[in-house]
């Protein structure tokens, strides 16, 4: 087509768009080019604006390294990743959460009742729960890849400081389905900042910052992988989690108890001098379809 104009582009490209394209591909391509353009005509943008965007793309694979992941962070903060996540969560499973940049594969792994805090301040977190399936029964054999940041509020793979795998470990539940270990009570912290998706967060006025949290992926044969978070019903940025990971069933109450209390069978048993904290949180997987 020739006399292409700014009414008809959009039909345009897709008549562009070969008969042979697989279907999926062609729905994606020709949604996204339609909202891309009514993008466009809605806000009248102009070459400067347009550059501007262009620049931020440009940014962001500048930035982009094996423990940077700046695209994946600016769908995280624009709610892309958020939103994929809730078409995809399953009414009857825990709810999926942010998976966010910060994930090392290949943790060491944890004991049932092992200790991720080791020698680092801060109040200790017992966290314990069942991994089960919707009818409620233990799945046998799941496996919990459990991350969090340090109580600097850095990941493992931002900070020198950290040994490759602190504060991460690779738990694999018995017929009993349950999970448990120490770690140290995470804290809020802030998104990078300093690359271009910090750019985007100021010039919409908006701060970096996540509630506490504790993450994890769940996996076992037969079920749906879920990738999801525990945060605390005290945490003051429950209500405006910079990349909209909060959901109601994940967030937990935190109950202080005396040391007194500290039960046996964990690696730090008897050692626990200071009151600690401890959340019960149960994950329920899905049977793939
Ligand atoms: C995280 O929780 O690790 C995270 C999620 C999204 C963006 C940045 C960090
Ligand atoms: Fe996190």
């Amino acid at each position: 087509m020739r006399n292409v104009t700014k009414d008809n582009i959009t039909d345009v490209f897709m008549g562009y768009v070969s008969q042979d394209t697989d279907p999926r591909t062609r729905e994606i391509m020709g949604s996204l080019v339609k909202h891309l353009h009514d993008f466009a005509r809605e806000t009248n943008l102009t070459h400067d604006e347009w550059q501007k965007g262009i620049a931020f793309l440009e940014g962001c694979a500048a930035i982009e390294t094996e423990d940077r992941h700046e695209f994946v962070l600016a769908s995280d903060v624009l709610g892309l990743s958020s939103l994929v996540d809730m078409l995809h969560s399953s009414p009857e499973a825990t709810s999926s959460s942010v998976l966010g940049p910060f994930h090392v594969s290949g943790a060491p792994a944890l004991a049932i009742g092992g200790d991720m805090k080791r020698d680092f301040g801060g109040p200790v977190l017992l966290a314990e729960g069942m991994i089960k399936d919707t009818d409620g029964k233990p799945i046998a054999g799941a496996e919990l890849d459990i991350w969090q940041t340090a109580p600097n509020g850095l990941y493992a793979s931002q900070d020198a400081e950290q040994d490759t795998f602190s504060f991460h470990g690779l738990m694999t539940v018995g017929d009993d389905g349950r999970y448990a270990f120490t770690t140290v009570k995470p804290v809020e912290y802030t998104v990078p900042t300093d690359g271009p998706v910090g750019d985007i967060l100021r010039a919409c006025g908006r701060h970096p910052w996540r509630p506490s949290h504790l993450h994890f992926i769940v996996k076992a044969p037969g079920y749906r992988s879920l990738v999801t978070e525990i945060f605390p019903d005290d945490d003051p940025y429950l209500d405006e989690d910079t990349v909209f990971g909060v959901r109601d069933d994940l967030v937990m109450h935190y109950v202080e108890k005396p040391a007194a209390d500290f039960p046996s069978g964990f690696e730090i048993s008897g050692t626990v001098s200071d009151p600690y904290l401890y959340v019960e949180f149960d994950v329920t997987l899905k049977r793939e379809d």
